[in-house]
């Protein structure tokens, strides 16, 4: 976080240049996400989104958290939902969705979405919903089964106390835990998260998205976190793309130092807390002007 007075927000265009400057050498880097004026247009005939732009970089060393914030209704669940390629929002009725340069036609191994309602099979134990995904790819019973053990601790869960336990039998808070853990053992390239921690008490909320900044770290994975909490899309977000009132498009795109300290810690200091009134000012004011139609 930067000591400056004034906070430490950049407005940052759509589809930065693809070089990065790594340890004084430039390197090459790929696109992993990229959307080119794309829009949706229901079935019933509603438009959803229109002329969304953006692209997101693999910068080695350094994948981003991009948090998605915007209006009820915006479209920030179809953005989602066309990176994973779930249908009725894929296919994008305008314009073209890319993940790491090739147009998505189906859901795939390299994108995982972990969904606000926790979505854990209720007939599986946690050890066995965490090692869903690896059984389906294959991966024999003893190795899932560690894989399985590790992620349960990595994501603060108990392997003794909790392994053993059903979906009904665990809090909300230890839910969540295990529906990333479900995501993050397969190790996708893009993790896509619609409102994961809305449900969750201020204490869990903060000790989730310090798991998710360190464990996105990890498995070294792009990010897209939706969430109608400004503070928590400021505290693990790299970059923010604010939209605007449906049909929804990116009214804003910026930069914001990445998170350094725990989330309990930094919510509360000064500068954390000046970059978010920064942003909370600019998003009502382009709401304000989003209706005025300027
Ligand atoms: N399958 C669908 N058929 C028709 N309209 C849909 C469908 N899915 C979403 N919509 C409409 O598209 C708009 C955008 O929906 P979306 O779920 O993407 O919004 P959102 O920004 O995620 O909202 P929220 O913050 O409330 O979750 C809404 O008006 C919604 O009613
Ligand atoms: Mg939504």
């Amino acid at each position: 976080m930067s000591d400056a007075a004034s906070p430490d927000i950049t407005p940052a265009a759509a589809g930065a240049p693809a070089t990065a400057t790594a340890g004084g050498a430039t390197q090459e880097t790929t696109t992993v996400v990229e959307f080119t004026q794309v829009g949706k247009t229901y079935d019933t005939g509603y438009t959803a989104i229109k002329d969304v732009t953006f692209r997101v970089d693999d910068v080695p060393g350094h994948m981003e958290i991009v948090g998605i914030l915007g209006p009820s209704g915006c479209g920030k669940s179809t953005v989602l939902r066309l990176i994973a390629g779930l249908t009725p929002q894929h296919p994008a009725t305008t314009g073209i969705v890319k993940v790491m340069g090739k147009p998505v036609e189906a859901p795939g191994a390299d994108r995982g979405f972990v969904f606000q309602d926790y979505t854990s099979f209720d007939h599986r134990t946690v050890e066995q919903n965490i090692a869903f995904g690896l059984e389906c790819r294959g991966t024999p019973a003893n190795e899932r089964l560690e894989l399985a053990r590790d992620w349960i601790q990595k994501v603060g869960l108990d392997v003794k106390r909790d392994a053993d336990k059903y979906p009904h039998e665990l809090s909300g808070g230890m839910r969540q835990r295990v529906a990333l853990a479900r995501t993050l053992v397969l190790k996708p390239r893009v993790i896509l998260m619609d409102e994961p921690f809305g449900a969750l008490d201020p204490k869990t909320r903060y000790a989730m998205q310090d798991q998710l900044v360190a464990l996105s770290r990890e498995v070294q994975a792009t990010v897209f976190l939706v969430t109608h909490s400004i503070e928590e899309a400021v505290y693990v977000g790299d970059r923010l793309f604010v939209f605007s009132n449906a049909p929804g498009t990116i009214l804003q795109e910026m930069s914001i130092p990445a998170p350094d300290r725990p989330a309990r810690v930094m919510q509360r200091e000064p500068d954390f807390l000046d970059i978010v009134f920064s942003v909370r000012d600019l998003v009502e004011g382009l709401e304000m002007s989003d209706r005025a139609g300027t």
